[in-house]
């Protein structure tokens, strides 16, 4: 589910392209998703299919040597008031999944850097959640500015591995 903590390995650089997802590589992704949460393939492509047609959706692709090892998305997400608690609707990062084979080569930092590129051009004011236990991705957002704000929040339809989750939010230079 989760990568495991390893906070003393040293990565090693990977030559990764991030591209905006086409139709073709859902079954790719659809695969990715498949290994880390179970359920169905075609369950996971239809979901992703959703996503890439959203025009307020991006969902990118890392790529090595033409082969699909990572995707991730992000949008403008709102949420059911009778349902929610204490998360705003706002643009959010919407998950990150890289190849386990490939994981601690910058995959993911590259994936985090161009949802943010396409973010800041809309917002200055970007969020994103996770499970409280998922320390390799609240290290990874760190680096790239998010901050904790609560763990007392809602989600409809999100169950947090471990029960509990960190809403974190990151400004860019200027945003108060
Ligand atoms: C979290 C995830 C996307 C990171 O992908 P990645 O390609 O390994 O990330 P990077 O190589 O860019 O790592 C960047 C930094 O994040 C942190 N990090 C990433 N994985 C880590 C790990 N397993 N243990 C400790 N720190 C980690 C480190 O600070 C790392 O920098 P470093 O390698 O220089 O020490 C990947 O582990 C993954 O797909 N996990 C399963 C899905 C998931 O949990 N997604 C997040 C849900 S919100």
């Amino acid at each position: 589910m989760f990568a495991v903590y390893e906070p003393d390995v040293v990565g090693r650089p990977l030559a990764v392209t991030v591209r905006p997802a086409e139709v073709t590589d859902l079954d790719a992704c659809a695969a990715l998703a498949q290994q880390r949460n179970g359920g169905e393939s075609d369950t996971w492509r239809s979901r992703l299919s959703v996503e890439l047609d959203d025009p307020e959706r991006l969902l990118v692709v890392a790529e090595i040597d033409g082969i699909v090892v990572g995707h991730a998305g992000a949008g403008w997400l709102s949420f059911d008031p009778e349902l929610a608690d204490n998360v705003k609707p706002g643009w959010y990062l919407t998950g990150v999944l890289v190849d386990p084979a490939m994981r601690r080569g910058g995959i993911g930092s590259a994936l985090v850097q161009a949802r943010l590129n396409w973010l800041d051009a809309r917002t200055d004011c970007s969020w994103y959640f996770a499970s409280a236990a998922n320390q390799p991705s609240v290290d990874l957002h760190r680096r790239f500015g998010f901050r904790e704000v609560t763990r007392k929040f809602t989600v409809p339809g999100v169950e947090f591995t471990g029960g509990v989750g960190v809403l974190s939010v990151r400004f860019t230079a200027g945003a108060r």
